[in-house]
This record gives structure tokens, C-alpha cells and sequence, in this order.
């Protein structure tokens, strides 16, 4: 068996390596896109994977994958919005996904941007950085274990974040839609939002974006949080009005932010650029304060998670070619 795994990034080759050492498979790293003229480079392979955020919706690519008998992308991702899903089922090609990763990943960034804002760290910084080591009063911070910590989503990466806070000591409270059997002995629910968001020091958000979490937390509801509650999202950007949440922190009316996910994140994600991109924007600005933590879209960026991601898409090739059942499939 042998594998093309198109658009490699430096990052996923050891997870390759070792993927393709331990199945004895052979997997060819190609650090181009799959387009209408690289599908070319599959000829003879027994199946592709990739990872890109450009387009996979010529038609060309899926007459040709026919043609060579190949019947499976595997995306080493778990968004699949950037294949034409429609195209490729008519050339009887499966998109294949990665469904869940290490939710540790996302959830320990959170905890982290909260023990950072909680003790001042970047304030500290600043301070130092002017010469001033004093115990300022104003830099004195609490303990976790003195905190309420709420959840908003208590799926896989809610549940994981809520059992790192309660293991460093915090009450953990949550809310979702659905209660989750593992949250028991972890978290206590609260049956509404407001609930949570009044009694809450620290706020963690792990929902999905749909239509009915856009802008969950937004300046009417913002109203509800104690003076010295943290917001952190690791969840999507679009959760939260980040415009609202910026005239908060300015206003002293919440003490911080911990961000991963903007709306925007698209004009930086991934990418090394000037600056003079992101002036005047949310990114500048967020960047700038203090009472911030943002992080660009790394929530995800372990060794755990980039090898979950690579040896499930590559095992995804594997199981259909042994045993003619897609796993993952995401269009059929
Ligand atoms: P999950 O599906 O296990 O959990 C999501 C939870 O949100 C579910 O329990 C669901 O009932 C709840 N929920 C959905 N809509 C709700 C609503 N309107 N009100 C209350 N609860 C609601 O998902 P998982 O794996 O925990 O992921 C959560 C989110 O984390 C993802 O949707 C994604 O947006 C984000 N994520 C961020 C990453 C990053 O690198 N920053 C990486 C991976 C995921």
C-alpha cells in the first residue's frame, strides 16, 4: 500500500513517520495543494490525504481520482467546507474527516490564559519591563481554588477543562443545552445561562458556532459578570461580540480576557504578515492591553493533537482499503 499525503506542513512530519513506521505503510510527503494539475502526481498510489484550507472543487480532481481508482480524500481535519462534497459523490469519491483530536489541547490553553490572567502575569510584565518590581496592591491575585469556574458547552473539551479546574482546586459550574453523564462529580449545572454567567469568576466557552450561539456573550449579558470575572474562548470567535467585551475591559466593568478565536481570524491565522494588516483593528488592540491573552487560533497546536489528527486520516485510508468500509465519511 502507498499513500500521497498532499500539503504536508513541517509540524506533521514526524507524526507521519512514525504513523507510516508503525503500519509499515509507505506515505510520500508532497507539500503542495491537491489542484486540478497535482492530482496528476497520484497515479499509482492507493490513496490521498490532505490538509488545506483552499478550495478542492474542480472537477477535474475527482474525474482524475476515477480514473486512477482512487476512491477516498482523507482530511487530516475536522472541518471538510473546503471540498466540494456534492462533486466529489458523483465521482464516487469520499471525503473522509477527522471527527476528535485531543480535547486536552484545547482545554489546557484555556486553563492556562485563565491562571495567566488570574495572576496578572502580563501586567507584571509590563511593570517589570519600566523597572517597577513592586507588590503593587493592584497586582495581588486570587487562587483558583478560591474561584467559581463556569463552563458554557459541556462536551468533550468542556468536560476536560471543567476536570483541570476542579483538579487544581475551583468549583466548576456548567451550562449546556444537554447535561453530559461524564460531567457528574465534575461540575454542577445550572439550568440558565444568566445563572452561570452571575456566579462565575472564571467563564470558559466550548460550544460549537451555529446560528444560535453567535454572539452568546454580548454586551446585554456582559452586564451580568462580576467586576473581576475572566472570559476565555477557545471556542470560535463568533461566540462572543469582541467589540463589547473590549469596551468592558476598557470600562474596568470585567478584568479579562483570554482569547484563541476571533471573528477575524482569518486576515492572520497561520500566516506570517505585516503588521500594518491588522492597524486599527480588534487584533491591535487586544495585543496591546494588558488584561488581554490572545493567542492566534493554537488551542489545537500539541504534538498530541497534530498526531491524532495525522494518524487518523491516515488509518482512515488504511481500514477502507482492508476492509471496503469508509469510516469518517462525510459526503456518501
Ligand atoms: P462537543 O460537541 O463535544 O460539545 C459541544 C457542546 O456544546 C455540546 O455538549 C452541546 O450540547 C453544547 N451546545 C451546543 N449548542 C449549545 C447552546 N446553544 N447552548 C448550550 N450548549 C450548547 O464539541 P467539542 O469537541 O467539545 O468542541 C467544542 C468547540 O470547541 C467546537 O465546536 C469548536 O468550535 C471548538 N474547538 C476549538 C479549537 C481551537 O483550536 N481553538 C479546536 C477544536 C475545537
Amino acid at each position: 500500500m502507498r499513500i500521497l499525503a498532499y500539503h504536508v506542513q513541517p509540524y506533521e512530519v514526524k507524526a507521519i513517520e512514525k504513523w507510516s513506521n508503525d503500519n509499515n505503510i509507505e506515505v510520500v510527503i508532497n507539500k503542495g495543494l491537491i489542484t486540478a494539475e497535482s492530482i496528476a502526481e497520484a497515479k499509482g498510489f492507493d490513496g490521498i490525504t490532505t490538509q488545506q484550507v483552499i478550495p478542492v472543487n474542480d472537477e477535474e480532481i475527482f474525474k482524475t481520482m476515477k480514473d486512477f481508482g482512487l476512491n477516498q480524500i482523507a482530511s487530516r481535519t475536522a472541518g471538510v467546507d473546503m471540498f466540494d462534497l456534492e462533486t466529489a459523490k458523483k465521482y464516487g469519491v469520499a471525503i473522509t474527516n477527522v471527527p476528535r483530536y485531543s480535547p486536552n489541547a484545547i482545554a489546557e490553553l484555556a486553563v492556562s490564559h485563565a491562571m495567566q490572567l488570574l495572576r496578572n502575569v502580563k501586567h507584571i510584565e509590563t511593570a517589570m519591563k519600566k523597572g517597577d518590581f513592586t507588590w503593587n496592591k493592584d497586582l495581588i491575585s486570587k487562587e483558583i481554588r478560591s474561584c467559581v469556574v463556569g463552563i458554557i458547552g459541556t462536551g468533550r473539551i468542556g468536560v476536560t477543562a471543567a476536570k483541570l479546574f476542579k483538579g487544581l482546586g475551583a468549583k466548576v459550574i456548567g451550562y449546556d443545552q444537554i447535561k453530559n453523564p461524564d460531567a457528574e462529580g465534575v461540575l454542577e449545572y445550572r439550568d440558565n445561562l444568566d445563572d452561570l454567567l452571575k456566579e462565575a469568576d472564571v467563564i470558559s466557552l466550548h460550544l460549537p458556532l451555529v446560528d444560535s450561539t453567535y454572539h452568546l456573550i454580548n454586551k446585554d449579558n456582559i452586564k451580568l459578570l462580576k467586576k473581576d470575572a475572566i472570559v476565555i474562548n477557545t471556542g470560535r470567535g463568533a461566540l462572543v461580540n469582541i467589540d463589547d467585551i473590549i469596551e468592558a475591559l476598557e470600562e474596568n466593568r470585567i478584568a479579562g480576557a483570554g482569547i484563541d478565536v476571533l471573528e477575524c481570524e482569518t486576515l492572520y491565522v497561520n500566516q506570517n504578515i505585516d503588521l500594518e494588516k491588522i492597524k486599527g483593528t480588534c487584533v491591535e488592540k487586544l495585543m496591546e492591553m494588558d488584561n488581554v491573552v490572545l493567542t492566534g487560533h493554537f488551542a489545537f497546536f500539541t504534538e498530541t493533537a497534530v498526531d491524532n489528527m495525522v494518524s487518523t486520516a491516515l488509518n482512515n485510508i488504511k481500514n477502507s482499503i482492508e476492509t471496503g468500509t469508509i469510516e469518517n465519511c462525510m459526503n456518501m
